[in-house]
């Protein structure tokens, strides 16, 4: 027979535990990601002039947190993850596809664009903005299959010729196994909630020579404008070539992130990575 006291704790005890699973079940999740509070940085001794007229309201976010959202490998967005104020982004796209984009973000590759046409470059068209959790998964997954289809030259680039060769070719297979394709896909897209187009705060860039995405748009005229403008108008080169082990990513010369213009001049003139620039 169990004390008289024991007997009552257990009873708290149990009650205690009744409640914590009521409130836990009652509690909503909150499907916003962490919006991280970062300390705007000084400007580099920069005079930022346009040729044509840019609101510069729109670049200057003073480091809102939300324009900063970390979506990586390390740091996933909820499945619910929608941002808010989505519009259709009504600027060039590939093919006259529809491209949503994040109001601000629309806003400002209007007008970077517009600037880029005034410097003569007209041949850029936007191919991607915000992708949900669901289409991104269907992209993951005919990569996969079509990485489990042959041996791309993206598992040449990823492995190396002797695995290929060790692993494939001497024996005869000519199609990557399922572990290796995972691998491959990997390195160059994200898995549904990884990915930072889930965010609406990023586009991938093409132009009319272009197919698909593949790094012949290094050799572009935009490319080279991109490399020297993108910062004045709030955008940051996301996965440069060298700092794959830091973003998780191969190089992806197409890909811009908005983080706006303070935020963007720091991370171009520091030489890094908005991994690097959060964690400074
Ligand atoms: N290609 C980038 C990493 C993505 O899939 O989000
Ligand atoms: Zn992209």
């Amino acid at each position: 027979m169990m004390p008289k006291n024991n007997r009552q704790f257990v009873k708290l005890l149990a009650a205690a535990l009744v409640l914590t699973c009521l409130f836990s079940a009652c509690r909503k999740v909150d499907p916003r990601p962490e919006t991280p509070d970062v300390d705007i940085p000084e400007d580099p001794d920069v005079t930022y002039t346009y040729h044509t007229e840019v609101d510069e309201d729109i670049l200057l976010t003073a480091g809102a947190g939300e324009y900063l959202i970390l979506a990586n490998k390390e740091h996933p967005l909820s499945k619910d993850h929608v941002p808010e104020n989505l519009v259709e982004y009504s600027g060039k796209t590939y093919y006259e596809k529809e491209v949503m984009l994040e109001a601000r973000v629309a806003q400002a590759v209007l007008s970077m664009t517009r600037e880029m046409e005034a410097d003569g470059i007209s041949d850029l068209f936007v191919t991607s903005g915000y992708r949900s959790y669901t289409y991104q998964q269907r992209l993951f997954a005919n990569y996969l299959a079509s990485e489990m289809s042959g041996i791309s030259t993206e598992a040449y680039a990823y492995f190396g010729e002797d695995y290929i060769a060790k692993n494939y070719t001497q024996k005869g297979l000519t199609k990557l196994n399922k572990t290796d394709a995972t691998v491959v896909v990997k390195s160059y897209s994200a898995e549904a909630g990884y990915s930072e187009h889930q965010t609406g705060l990023c586009v991938d860039f093409i132009t009319s020579t272009m197919s698909t995405l593949d790094r012949s748009f290094e050799t572009s005229e935009a490319f080279a404008w991109l490399s020297e403008n993108a910062y004045r108008f709030g955008f940051i080169l996301r996965y440069p070539e060298t700092k794959e082990e830091v973003t998780g990513y191969s190089y992806e010369p197409w890909h811009y992130r908005f983080v706006g213009r303070e935020v963007a001049t720091a991370i171009y003139f520091r030489g890094m990575t908005l991994e690097e620039f959060l964690a400074s």
